[in-house]
């Protein structure tokens, strides 16, 4: 396949040079002007591959968009008078609420949305690094996206295990209510996910789930509050000794991914006209510390 990383960062430079090794024909549109770029994963030889080619863009079967949630906008912009509607258009990022954006500007394409739990890292420009091996579930957006299950097998062949799931939903809500009840906190006490299952916690950690429950139940979601603790805590045990992505972003000064996390979260509770002042409380404090880095 014709495939265009949109976004070559660390988790799209991960897929790039695994499509790559499987033969596919990738491309990337990356923020520098270059007209080529190389990539290393692990330590495989160095691949390269064009840059912002326009003809990538028109030839390509696949564009993965791998920016964070809230480039995904103005990073697809200049692409957009060459994207064919044919072209698969799937988003791989955390959180929610991108898809909408993409089908307002792209109303006739497939539209497809993944969530993947490898770990990648970027220690430099050209070097990428495969940290954990996880798994990718693809769902599709709109009727044509829910056509590209085959894509799946396509993946799978690239980096396992990738499934489909026609419920991607409710797996990106499960996501979601994950990242809302650890990302903030570590981010908030600038701690490691480990560190959320220590009492002090506990009792905001419940409230916090309370509230994820009702909101994903009025968005029939089906999930009760044992099951859904249950999920967090396990998340939380699991990866004990990592720091959360948004913990990093603080950590390091960058923009974080709070508005497609929690303030998704918001934007549905204000749609069933429900309160969650525990989530609310969350978001407002990291835009509090984001704004405190331009005062
Ligand atoms: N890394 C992981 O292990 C991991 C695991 C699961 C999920 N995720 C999620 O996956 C998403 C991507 O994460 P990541 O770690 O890969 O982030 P990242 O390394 O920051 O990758 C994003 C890439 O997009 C590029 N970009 C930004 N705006 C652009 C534009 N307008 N045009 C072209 N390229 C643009 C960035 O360029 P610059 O280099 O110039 O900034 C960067 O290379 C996030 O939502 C993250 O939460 C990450």
């Amino acid at each position: 396949m014709n495939i265009l990383i949109l976004g070559p960062g660390a988790v799209g430079s991960l897929w790039a040079t695994k499509f790559k090794l499987v033969g596919h024909h990738v491309s990337l549109w990356g923020r520098t002007s270059k007209s080529e770029l190389s990539l290393q994963l692990d330590d495989a030889p160095l691949t390269t591959y064009s840059n912002q080619s326009i003809t990538s863009v028109q030839e390509a079967d696949l564009i993965l968009i791998t920016v964070k949630a809230w480039q995904v906008e103005s990073a697809i912009e200049p692409l957009l008078p060459y994207i064919s509607e044919d072209t698969i258009v799937m988003l791989m990022h955390n959180g929610m609420g991108t898809a909408p954006l993409i089908e307002a500007k792209l109303a006739n394409n497939p539209i497809v949305i993944a969530t993947t739990t490898h770990g990648a890292y970027k220690p430099s420009k050209q070097q990428v690094l495969h940290t954990g091996h996880g798994y990718t579930q693809l769902g599709g957006f709109n009727a044509k996206g829910a056509q590209c299950d085959f894509l799946a097998e396509v993946m799978n062949h690239a980096l396992p295990e990738v499934h489909w799931n026609p419920n991607i939903n409710g797996a990106l809500w499960t996501k979601l209510a994950i990242n809302c009840a650890i990302n903030p906190l570590t981010a908030i006490h600038q701690c490691k996910n480990g560190e959320l299952a220590a009492n002090e916690f506990a009792i905001e950690l419940a409230n916090i789930t309370h509230e994820l429950v009702e909101v994903m139940n009025k968005e029939e979601i089906k999930v009760d509050f044992d099951a859904l603790h249950a999920t967090i805590m396990q998340v939380v045990n699991a990866t004990a000794a990592n720091y959360s992505s948004m913990r990093q972003d603080v950590f390091h000064r960058r923009r974080t991914e709070i508005d497609f996390i929690t303030g998704y979260l918001l934007q549905t509770t204000e749609k069933h006209q429900i309160s969650t002042p525990e989530n609310t409380k969350l978001y407002q404090r990291i835009k509090q510390i984001e704004q405190s880095w331009t005062e």
